[in-house]
């Protein structure tokens, strides 16, 4: 089986069973700095999971894209990627365990759609805790198709509990579905769960009934969802019954061109393969980011961050199997061709991941350069009699000049000297922590967080689009929104700086609306009906045909999925902190509410 076929069966299958299929998401969520990407298909779900009601109904299928790069470490095995396709059904409220089980189960086993030999199937189920109970309603459910007891295995939280996607939101016990690849147990103790890839995981069916709070709770959502999810990348891997997921259709171009362009051989050794797999994954995982609807480019900070290190891992694995500098255009090129079909915005921003990819090459061999200058400063310094390079040093080298460990070591070794390894660990750590820490502090004010200050501020973005509109022109755009409890943050599209008089004019004029106390009214329509209304907002891919149109009396007009205020009077006092560049052609302005 093709891949496009097992999506397309995928979707079938659940619009068989009264699914409405809805677009990807972006892979950038909007309005939600919970998490820098998208990690999941529940991910741009949330408010519905929540108890909004999703303009679609109640039952949804789709594939979405996603990104984790929380294992990239082992990207380059047989199932890891940092970018991945997640087919996924949900129920909003709607049907439960029983119906998600059975459906798995014939979507799996029956011969009219995958058609995989029952007894390589395994299953796990929670085993329940203080916060939830066993879940034995979902082991019935297995045992009531005829799955024998022997390979249903009861595991903890940290196995078969899913979400929440941030520090806060809806979560569940989940039941996982793995099939037996038909190699040796790593041990007598293996079993599905276990690292080795035995059994591999293809499809997460999660129960979400609660929600967990800021405090750490468990509280039970109004609604009883399901959640599923299956990954594209591992399950067809399966099917064409391959070793790994870089042997499937989806890389087997990808693939191919990387080996035509480097000097070492694919299939030797499994250090160099490696290398092969993680070029292949990071040009794919960074082609999806740049191209994406709301494209990101590369940075210091958060998603720019990622794609950096990203695109910079690539080429220092490239060099490693000798591929030639300035080769990650060429190679996003057959990225683009694969995916085209299926995300054309890929093929539209074609000449925008070409140029970034090939500028970050030349940022990167530029700072690899001043590495090499620093390095030698480094050594120069160092007393004759002390030939060890310490950790922070180390550490400054990997942190601002993008010099891995091994990188440093080798450079240290030529030159008879050794690199205090603990010491780069312990300095690692401490950064972590930092930014840790700092990551931490961002988690409020997601879309899972339905706070009124949150409320608030969407409808304070709201109004702030329609006057900077008014009093900039109708060429104003959003490009970007980011809502934390405490401030609102709006990117839009203006070639100079906001001055103080017009800053002045629109902070009067969301004033004079916030007085006014009118009444927020929210209608569903059709797209094209909200397009033709007048309604502002991205109109991308992530709300499906059907979208809600908020409107602020004559004021405002705009798509979105909430939440909001109800009415303009609970606002407060609206007050623009800053009007800043956020990139070529974009303003920024961060705003708050005061009472
Ligand atoms: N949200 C679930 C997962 O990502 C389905 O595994």
């Amino acid at each position: 089986m093709k891949s496009y076929e097992l999506r397309d069966k995928f979707l079938l299958f659940f619009k068989e069973k009264g699914h409405a299929v809805i677009p990807s998401a972006s892979v950038i969520p909007e309005n939600d700095p919970t998490v820098l990407f998208t990690t999941a298909g529940m991910h741009p779900l949330v408010p519905y999971l929540l108890g909004a009601k999703h303009p679609e109904g109640v039952r949804l299928t789709n594939v979405q894209k996603c990104i984790r790069t929380g294992d990239i470490d082992d990207v380059g095995d047989a199932t890891h990627c940092t970018f991945f396709e997640m087919l996924g059904n949900w129920s909003l409220g709607d049907y439960f365990k029983k119906e998600a089980i059975e459906w798995s189960w014939e979507f799996l086993t029956s011969e009219k759609w995958l058609g995989i030999p029952k007894e390589k199937l395994y299953f796990t189920v929670f085993a329940g805790d203080e916060d939830a109970p066993r879940d034995m309603e979902s082991y019935n459910y297995w045992r009531a198709l005829g799955v024998p007891e022997e390979r249903i295995f009861f595991l903890p939280k940290e196995h078969n509990w899913w979400g929440p996607a941030g520090a806060t939101g809806p979560c569940g016990p989940d039941t996982e579905m793995f099939i037996d690849t038909g190699g040796e147990k790593c041990s007598p103790d293996c079993q599905p769960g276990c690292s080795c890839s035995k059994y591999v995981e293809i499809w997460n069916d999660v129960f979400m009934e609660y929600n967990k709070t800021a405090d750490g709770r468990y509280e039970p959502l109004k609604q009883k969802n399901v959640d599923t999810g299956m990954g594209l990348e591992r399950t067809i891997a399966v099917l064409q019954g391959v070793d790994s997921v870089y042997d499937t259709d989806l890389y087997k171009d990808i693939m191919d061109r990387i080996k035509q362009l480097a000097e070492q051989k694919y299939g030797q050794d499994e250090e160099t393969d490696r290398a092969f797999r993680i070029v292949a994954d990071h040009i794919r995982t960074a082609v999806f980011i740049l191209g994406d609807e709301k494209g990101v480019t590369p940075s210091n900070v958060d998603q720019g961050y990622v794609l950096r290190r990203l695109i910079r891992r690539a080429i220092r694995f490239g060099l490693q199997i000798g591929i030639p500098e300035g080769s990650t255009p060429e190679i996003a090129q057959v990225v683009i061709e694969q995916y085209r079909h299926i995300y054309p915005e890929l093929e539209s921003n074609a000449e925008t991941i070409s140029r970034e990819l090939a500028l970050e090459e030349e940022r990167f061999q530029r700072t690899i350069r001043q590495g090499l200058r620093e390095f030698d400063k480094l050594v120069a310094r160092m007393e004759k009699a002390a030939n060890v390079i310490d950790g922070p040093s180390a550490f400054r080298l990997y942190d601002t000049f993008g010099f891995p460990l091994e990188f440093t070591q080798e450079l240290a070794e030529e030159r008879g000297y050794s690199v205090d390894v603990e010491g780069f660990n312990e300095s690692f750590r401490r950064h972590q922590e930092i930014s840790q820490a700092g990551a931490a502090k961002r988690f409020k004010g997601g879309l899972a967080d339905h706070t009124e200050e949150t409320a608030r501020l969407h409808t304070a973005t709201h109004l702030l689009h329609a006057a900077l509109r008014k009093v900039l022109g109708e060429s104003v755009e959003q490009r970007g929104s980011n809502i934390t409890a405490e401030r609102l943050r709006f990117d839009f599209s203006f070639p100079r700086k906001v001055n103080r008089e017009e800053l002045d004019e629109i902070e009067r004029l969301v004033n004079e609306v916030i007085e006014k106390d009118i009444e927020i009214s929210c209608t569903e329509m059709p797209v094209e009906e909200a397009q033709q209304s007048g309604a502002i907002g991205l109109f991308d891919s992530r709300y499906g045909n059907m979208v809600k149109v908020y409107t602020v009396g004559d004021f405002s007009k705009e798509i979105c999925g909430g939440p909001h205020a109800s009415r303009t009077g609970e606002l407060g006092r609206f007050k623009i902190k800053k009007e800043e560049s956020s990139s070529a052609g974009v303003r920024r302005i961060r705003a708050v509410l005061t009472d």
